[in-house]
């Protein structure tokens, strides 16, 4: 089951995230002991990440069990400004006390076939699974996930073969539309999640957002909705502009 939130602005929509980050991380680590986050990229999330550097949200975790991952990377360098690490690193990891052993970047440099390759051992190695690529599948505490206009998510994009991949858990993708190849979880992992989290902002995305919420179920066009997770919660965290089209009686929404 899905639930929207929807927030007056940005600042809101940012700060419920960054609220939310903080009570699961909490919650887990007071559960297992630590805390495992994949991040997304892209613009939406930076307000967030920036406010976790800050007080009163950087007090009230506990970084040496916070564990960051990411949901995609784009295959280029971590100090080039398009980077989903750098920019995290930059705005918010340099700035908190999570060691950096707790710190799992995607080798966007290398080799992308290999960088997947290797993504999906670091993730077996810290949910201590079995075998790559097979069931059981890492079973991250909270993903994160954004939305594009052209209602990818991840680096899950419109008639790719990654939206049918059921087994690789990491693998890498391109889309025309977008300059970089990318790495990126595939539904498998994304599904596994405990929770997860899109945060959608700003006016373009209110007929795509209408669209996976509300329209015909066809996940080639919009990959979006891929995201059904199992047993998981998912939760999105909407600006009231992206907001603008969607049927409030149909949703369970949450002001
Ligand atoms: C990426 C992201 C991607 C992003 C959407 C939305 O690497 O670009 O992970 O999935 O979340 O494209 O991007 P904006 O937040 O910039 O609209």
């Amino acid at each position: 089951m899905s639930t929207v939130r929807v927030f007056p602005d940005f600042q809101a929509l940012s700060q419920a995230a960054a609220e939310r980050i903080v009570e699961l991380a909490r919650q887990a680590i007071a559960n297992s002991g630590r805390f495992s986050i994949a991040l997304s990229g892209g613009s939406t999330p930076r307000e967030t990440y920036k406010l976790l550097a800050a007080a009163p949200y950087v007090d009230a975790i506990d970084w040496s069990r916070f564990h960051v991952f990411w949901g995609d990377e784009r295959c280029i360098g971590p100090d080039d400004a398009r980077s989903n690490y750098g920019m995290a690193r930059e705005v918010w990891l340099k700035h908190v006390p999570v060691p950096a052993e707790n710190v799992y970047r995607m080798r966007g440099e290398d080799d992308p076939q290999q960088s997947a390759v290797a993504y999906a051992k670091v993730l077996q190695e810290y949910f201590d699974l079995p075998q790559v690529d097979a069931a059981p599948v890492p079973q991250f505490d909270l993903i994160l996930l954004g939305l594009g206009d052209d209602a990818h998510t991840a680096s899950l994009f419109p008639h790719t073969a990654a939206l049918h991949e059921q087994f690789r858990w990491v693998v890498t993708n391109q889309s025309p539309a977008h300059e970089l190849p990318r790495l990126t979880f595939t539904a498998p992992v994304i599904n596994a999640a405990r929770h997860v989290l899109f945060l959608v902002a700003g006016a373009s995305k209110a007929s795509t957002i209408a669209d996976v919420l509300q329209g015909n179920y066809r996940p080639e066009e919009l990959p979006a909705q891929l995201v059904r997770p199992t047993t998981g919660e998912l939760s999105w965290y909407v600006e009231a502009v992206a907001a603008a089209m969607l049927d409030r009686k149909q949703l369970q929404v949450s002001p």
